[in-house]
Parts: structure tokens; C-alpha cells; sequence
């Protein structure tokens, strides 16, 4: 095992009928600004719970903030922030709502003159403006961790960023928030957390043997639910084992002391950038590929992933890992999720020399976890997935 060095100083706050307890969480002193979504809150019940919660504290409100938080659109709710003097914000929705939030703690307290180059220089927070969330869509894990991803639709782009100033304060997760999820969400939800977990397992042994027990947990739990989820999102069990694998899918315990890979989320980010597909959908593209492609350097964890989480124990180390990957694609397509860059765009032809361009001129000259994987390399696996 790898050394490390782990903290995390989210409060979890976790179960049935918890928003309640927002009001315990904010500062009484504190002006508020309660950032939001589409508008799915205020028809399923979130908003007026939240709202009656934070009766005792003066909130300004800031909606629209879409899937895949566009940078134009914070950059108004970073105006909202200076005019109204705010002190605290609170992200209610999914991911996209909580990494805008992510950005605009940071942009609040940032002195240069352009926040954008927080993303595209990779300067890490280490001090932002206090924050927490009532999550509504169990899947990023970003209610517990502390990075975040913005989009530039003007440019195209979709970059990372994070630092230690970023953690929620706190995070409130009741699982019956699941209910109202639309089941393409849900599927979204179940696909990213299952990634999220190879991305920090599918590497190459390193003896981290609690390490692997946590992520191979979290598999099977993600592919015991699943089925159960869609089919039924008023399963209290289901749906509260489905939201805490999801946080702790993403909250840094399972990468700990062991190599992470991140290439297939690096790729899957651009074809979000490029054609505006679903974030977990480009994971479920590019990850049978990339598995494919960098066979010879996964395939111990592969055949051990093919054993422990899908019981596959005849054959060789080959044969395991080659149907691991059958097997991860198949549960894709169990959950209605399309594994071709063909199923979302007639227009695929290109991409692959289009993002292998990206990553050069962003010199990411090695990704995964023998930094080995070159813009070259990057461009054959893409290729692949059309
Ligand atoms: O906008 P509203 O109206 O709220 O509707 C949302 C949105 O349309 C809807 N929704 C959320 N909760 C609901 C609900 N509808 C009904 N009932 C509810 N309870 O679901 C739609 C998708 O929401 P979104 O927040 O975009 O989904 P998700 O949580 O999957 O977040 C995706 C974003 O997170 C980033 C992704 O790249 C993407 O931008 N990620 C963030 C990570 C992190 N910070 O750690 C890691 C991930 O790998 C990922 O990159
Ligand atoms: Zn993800």
C-alpha cells in the first residue's frame, strides 16, 4: 500500500426526512444564497421544505443553474454574491449544482481578475466561501468531496478544479429524495458511482487488500440496487444503500494508498464539451474501450474484479478480465445506457483527433496510472468507441 494522508470535514448528515435539520447547520448570523437547478425542486417538495428550514435566516435565491454548470451563468450568480453581500451558500440539486456552488466558494474569495483561470491554471482552493448542500440526485459524490467540473459552452470546454478549501460544510442526504429522479437520471446516477469505483480500483495490484474490499463493496452494492432503483425508486433500502455507495464512491477513502487511473473521465469530459452528452453516458463510452485498449496493464485487477464482484471463476487471468469487461458493458445496457459514441452522434467522425489536439495543447501527455497514456493512445480509444 501507498502511503497517504486522509481528511475529509464534511458533516454527513443521513436518512429520512433530514432536510429538517438544515436549520441547525447554518450560522444564525449568516445571509444566504440558496443556489438551484432546473426548477425540479420546487415540484417535488425540496423547496418549500429547505425554505421552511431556513426560516430564521435571510436568503437571496439564484436558479437556472444548468446540467453541466455553465460558467456564463455563474459568473451572474458571482454578481449576486458582491451585490448582496452574501456569506454562505447553499447548493440544492445534483452534482451540477453543487460543483457551481464549488466554484462560485471559490470565485467569491479569488483575487485575480478572471475566475475562469482558476480552471484553466489549475489553482487549487485552499480558503473558499463556507458552503452546504441538500443533495437531490445521488451520483458525484461531489457532496463529499472537494472538486468540481465548469463549463464553458463559448469555448467548448469542461476543466476540473478543487482544493482543500472546497469541502461542503455539510451535506444533507435523505434517500426519498430519489422518488422524483426521472429513471434516465437515476441510470445516470448508478453508472457514474460504479466508474467512479473502477477509476480508483482498475489499475494494478498494490496490496491495498482493504482498499479493494471497500471498492468491490461498493460495486456489488451498486449492481444489487440497481435493478431494484429503476424499478421501484420508493424502496426506502434500495434507495438509501444506492445514495451513501454513491458518496462513498467519491469522498477520497477508496483511493487512498492505492494508484487511480481518471483517463476515462478525462476522455468522457470532452465528448460532454463536444456534443453535450449525459456525464455518466461518456463514462459508459469510453470505458469499455479504454479497459480494451490498456488490457496487458489491467488485467490482474480485471480478472480480480471478474472474480469478487461478477463471480466469473473458470479460465484464465485472460479470460476473467476479458469477460469482467463484457460483463461491465452488459450492466451498462441493463440500465438503458448506450456504450457507442454512434448511439449519441451521427457526427463522431474527428472526435478522436479532435480531443487527442485538446490534450496536447493542454499538455496532458500521460494520463492513467502509469502516466503512459499519450494524446496519441488517447486518440485509438476513442476511436474505438464509435
Ligand atoms: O436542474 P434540476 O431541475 O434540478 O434537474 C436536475 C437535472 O435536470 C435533475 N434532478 C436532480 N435531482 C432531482 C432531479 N429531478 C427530479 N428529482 C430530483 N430529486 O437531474 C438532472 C441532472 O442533474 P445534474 O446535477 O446535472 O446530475 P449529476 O448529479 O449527475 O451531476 C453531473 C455533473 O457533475 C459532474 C459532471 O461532470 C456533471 O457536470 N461531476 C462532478 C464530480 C465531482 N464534483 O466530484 C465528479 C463526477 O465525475 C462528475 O464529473
Ligand atoms: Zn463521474
Amino acid at each position: 500500500m501507498n502511503n497517504f494522508e486522509y481528511q475529509n470535514p464534511t458533516k454527513i448528515i443521513f436518512g429520512k426526512d433530514t432536510i429538517e435539520k438544515l436549520e441547525n447547520e447554518i450560522p444564525q448570523d449568516a445571509k444566504v444564497l440558496l443556489l438551484y437547478g432546473g426548477g425540479s425542486i420546487k415540484k417535488n417538495g425540496i423547496y418549500d421544505q429547505v425554505k421552511t428550514a431556513l426560516s430564521k435566516v435571510k436568503v437571496i435565491e439564484f436558479g437556472g443553474i444548468p446540467a453541466n454548470p455553465e460558467y456564463a451563468k455563474l459568473m451572474e450568480a458571482l454578481q449576486v454574491i458582491k451585490d448582496e453581500d452574501i456569506t454562505y451558500l447553499l447548493a440544492v440539486g445534483g452534482g451540477s449544482v453543487i460543483d457551481g456552488t464549488k466554484f462560485l466558494s471559490a470565485a467569491a474569495l479569488y483575487e485575480g481578475d478572471t475566475p475562469w483561470d482558476i480552471l484553466t491554471q489549475n489553482i487549487r482552493t485552499e480558503k473558499g466561501m463556507p458552503f452546504g448542500t441538500v443533495l437531490t440526485l445521488p451520483a458525484t459524490g461531489s457532496e463529499m468531496n472537494s472538486g468540481s467540473v465548469i463549463t464553458r459552452a463559448e469555448t467548448k470546454e469542461k476543466l476540473a478544479m478543487g482544493g482543500p478549501g472546497l469541502f461542503p460544510k455539510f451535506s444533507i442526504l435523505d434517500p426519498q429524495v430519489i422518488i422524483s429522479i426521472p429513471e434516465r437520471q437515476l441510470a445516470n446516477g448508478i453508472t457514474d458511482a460504479f466508474t467512479h469505483v473502477l477509476e480508483q480500483y482498475m489499475t494494478y495490484p498494490i496490496g491495498a487488500l482493504l482498499q479493494d474490499r471497500f471498492a468491490e463493496s461498493i460495486l456489488q452494492t451498486l449492481i444489487e440496487v440497481a435493478p431494484k432503483v429503476l424499478a421501484d425508486p420508493t424502496d426506502y433500502k434500495a434507495a438509501s444503500n444506492f445514495m451513501w455507495s454513491c458518496t462513498m464512491a467519491l469522498n477520497g477513502l477508496i483511493q487512498k494508498g492505492v494508484p487511480t487511473d481518471w483517463a476515462v473521465h478525462a476522455m468522457g469530459h470532452e465528448l460532454t464539451a463536444l456534443f453535450g452528452i449525459d456525464h455518466a453516458r461518456t463514462l459508459a463510452v469510453i470505458a469499455p474501450s479504454h479497459y480494451k485498449y490498456n488490457f496487458d496493464t489491467k488485467k490482474e485487477k480485471l480478472a480480480q474484479y471478474a472474480e469478487r464482484v461478477w463471480n466469473i471463476t473458470e479460465g484464465s487471468i485472460d479470460d476473467k478480465a476479458y469477460a469482467a469487461i463484457d460483463k461491465t458493458e452488459a450492466f451498462f445496457h441493463q440500465l438503458g445506457i448506450a456504450t457507442k459514441l454512434s448511439d449519441y452522434t451521427e457526427d463522431y467522425e474527428g472526435t478522436a483527433e479532435e480531443i487527442a489536439k485538446r490534450f496536447k495543447a493542454r499538455k496532458w501527455m500521460g494520463l492513467g496510472e502509469h502516466q503512459t497514456l499519450s494524446p496519441d493512445r488517447v486518440e485509438k480509444i476513442v476511436k474505438m468507441t464509435y
